[in-house]
């Protein structure tokens, strides 16, 4: 090729020849050209003393051509995978440079919500740093994410975590999972509102419906694509948005099969038509590329009040590059959890949710909604008596769906985040084991969260 012609495309793409190693990391490619999925940076990890995971995070503003106001972690954005073993401790010490105050969750782990643990009562003022430290026991395996939970700002989580602080976690199964060798991808899904290279702070409109981005970003690049090049091709994805609900199906209608979600393998490999993920939720597929030509993974517009897409249109594109064997076969069972026992339930609770409101109530920090016996178990009915769709999340401790309008759910999962359509009524069965202290159920759509459509609850 013409050594200018091909200048001359560069240029015409907006990038010069310098920037051609940036492509990945800022999601500008050629015309025509996908950016290749970026891998995720991981967040460097002292483990010289045995059994001690140490990590120093800092959150800060971050220079990116995707908009002049984002914030990362570790100087990256999304923030670097926290890559984590069963059974160890983590003492991370979180520095707190945004410009406001700030902290950590740690969504979907199953960890002591008091003192330095997963505790959202803290408050990391600009500048300062507060050292998180608390044990990650077993059956903590999966993806789960990081990402600020503060109250008592409005809007400073919700404000904060569009600009860009989101990050996953990954923890590792102290056992192999028995599913067959894969191409194995973390899929970080957000969205972006940006007006003039910036991130504004949110409008009354996004205080009502929650706020969607018009940018997709994957991995912090729009509409990448993935090579394949191995028999299954593993997806763990997060759905880190505001409010965005995202609805993923292959282009070719080709086999899906769901093996975990919110981190936890399921009892068995479901084939599934689309995957399916409110905010806050992950979820895990196996997909097989052997001899498959390249598809698309679909994203399809949710119908909620709020939403801003209405097309459906090609959100990541796989391009398997694998030779036509047999993909081995996955296996029939895959975890063996106990299942929750309706019988031993001590409690049954209704709780309808409406707009801001938990049981007709608005979020006070310094109030118990509800307080459970510690080693209990209980059934909530989560009634959703609104016009809109809340997706709720309990901190500390995951639940089972039991029932969704009447009907036993065929699925058996461990979650911690579930979606509820207006006039939903979703019987849940929650294990109040482990731990003991205060902790928070809460709409997922950050919005409503930040305004206090939240919840205490506490086990003693
Ligand atoms: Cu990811 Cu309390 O939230
Ligand atoms: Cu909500």
């Amino acid at each position: 090729m013409d050594p200018r012609l091909k200048r001359r495309d560069l240029l015409a793409a907006g990038i010069g020849f310098g920037a051609l190693g940036l492509a990945g990391a800022t999601g500008f490619a050629r015309a025509g050209e996908r950016p290749d999925l970026p891998a995720l940076p991981e967040l460097p990890i002292d483990r010289s003393e045995p059994g001690l995971a140490r990590a120093h995070l800092v959150a800060a503003p971050l220079a990116s051509p995707l908009a002049g106001n984002l914030l990362g972690y570790a100087g990256s954005y999304p923030g670097p995978l926290l890559r984590l073993r069963e059974g160890e401790r983590l003492q991370l010490t979180f520095e707190n440079r945004t410009g406001a105050a700030g902290n950590l969750h740690y969504h979907g782990l199953s960890v002591d919500p008091g003192g330095r643990g997963d505790n959202p009562w803290i408050v990391v003022p600009q500048g300062e740093r507060f050292r998180y430290e608390f044990d990650l026991p077993p059956g903590n395996a999966g993806l789960h994410w990081y990402h600020p939970h503060l109250h008592g700002h409005v809007g400073l989580s919700a404000f904060a975590q569009m600009r860009g602080l989101v990050g996953p976690i990954l923890v590792e199964r102290a056992e192999p999972d028995g599913l067959p060798p894969a191409d194995d991808r973390i899929l970080v899904l957000h969205d972006m509102a940006i007006a003039d290279g910036q991130i504004r702070w949110p409008r009354l409109n996004d205080w009502v419906v929650g706020r969607e981005g018009t940018r997709l970003l994957v991995n912090g690049v729009q509409r990448p694509r993935i090579t394949a090049r191995r028999a299954w091709l593993r997806l763990r994805l997060v759905n880190t948005a505001n409010a965005r609900y995202w609805r993923l199906a292959p282009s070719d209608a080709g086999p899906l099969v769901l093996v975990a979600q919110d981190g936890s393998l399921l009892a068995a490999p479901e084939p599934i038509d689309e995957i399916f993920l409110p905010p806050g939720a992950r979820a895990e597929v196996m997909i097989p590329v052997a001899g498959r030509a390249g598809f698309d993974l679909m994203y399809r517009p949710y119908a909620r009040m709020g939403s801003v897409h209405t097309a459906e249109f090609p959100l990541i594109e796989v391009r398997p590059e694998t030779p036509a064997t047999a993909a081995p076969e996955l296996p029939s069972r895959l975890a063996d959890w106990p299942r929750f026992d309706p019988a031993a339930a001590a409690r049954r609770r209704e709780v309808p949710i409406a707009m801001l409101a938990i049981c007709g109530r608005l979020y006070d920090g310094s109030r118990v909604d509800f307080p459970v016996a510690a080693g209990s178990s209980e059934i909530w009915t989560l009634r959703n008596v609104d016009l809109m769709d809340h997706p709720v999340h309990l901190h500390s401790w995951r639940f089972e769906a039991l029932a969704l309008n009447g009907a036993p759910a065929t699925r058996r999962a461990r979650l911690d985040t579930c979606n509820l359509r207006p006039g939903d009524a979703l019987d849940i069965g929650i294990r109040f084991d482990r731990f003991r202290g205060r902790s928070l159920v809460h709409c997922h759509i950050v919005e409503h969260a930040d305004q206090g459509m939240m919840a205490v609850i506490e086990a003693a």
